[in-house]
């Protein structure tokens, strides 16, 4: 379904990075080594790479990841991709900044799977950048899957990884142009937490 949905010569989320990350810019740490989960078209691991971080990506799309590659040699940056699912990636490396952008693709039933994989990618004193949809967007129709128990509330972002140091966690809405995939007024929710030194 990704492929067919990467499949064209426009990026379907665009190809500047989430507005989240540059809202949050101040946050990345300098010259981290960096994981980007599920990265499509590679928008924010271009950007990351673009401020010095140390930008490794995976996504089970092996036409995104083409454009990934395309994007960032356009741009002049290097980043390590791998064609891997959730469900595949060897979650022990260890990396200074995890980044979830729109990863809403998994319901309840691998949410916890998942988010243990992120704390193990945590390195200590490792920052998780995670971006995505309340439930209150399912109604708003601008984006995301569609399934109200795919999106994230702060409850559950707090008690998931409840040993990180939280420096946000905020939803709001805003109107987002990331391309013709998230376009519109949105309900969105950031979390933005340290794992311990
Ligand atoms: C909404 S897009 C977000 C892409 C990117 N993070 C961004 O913000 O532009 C969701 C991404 O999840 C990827 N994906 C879907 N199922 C996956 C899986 N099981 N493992 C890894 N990636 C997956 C898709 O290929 C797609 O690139």
């Amino acid at each position: 379904m990704w492929d067919e949905r990467f499949g064209t010569k426009e990026y379907l989320f665009g190809t500047e990075p989430a507005s989240f990350l540059r809202d949050n810019v101040g946050l990345v740490p300098p010259g981290a080594r960096t994981l980007c989960i599920a990265e499509g078209e590679g928008r924010n691991a271009v950007f990351l790479a673009g401020l010095g971080c140390q930008v490794t990506a995976f996504d089970a799309s092996a036409v995104g990841l083409d454009k990934a590659r395309k994007l960032a040699g356009a741009r002049g940056v290097q980043l390590a991709l791998h064609h891997a699912t959730i469900e595949e990636w060897d979650w022990s490396q260890p990396f200074d900044l995890v980044v979830g952008v729109f990863i809403q693709f998994v319901g309840p039933e691998g949410r916890t799977a998942l988010f243990d994989g992120i704390r193990r990618a945590l390195g200590p004193g490792g920052r998780l950048m995670l971006h995505g949809y309340t439930p209150e967007q399912v109604a708003l129709g601008t984006g995301g899957p569609g399934r109200r128990e795919n999106m994230y509330t702060q409850d559950m972002l707090r008690d998931s990884f409840a040993d990180l140091q939280v420096l946000r966690l905020a939803s709001y809405e805003k109107v987002l142009r990331e391309g013709t995939g998230h376009s519109g007024r949105s309900a969105l929710i950031d979390f933005i937490a340290d794992a311990p030194a």
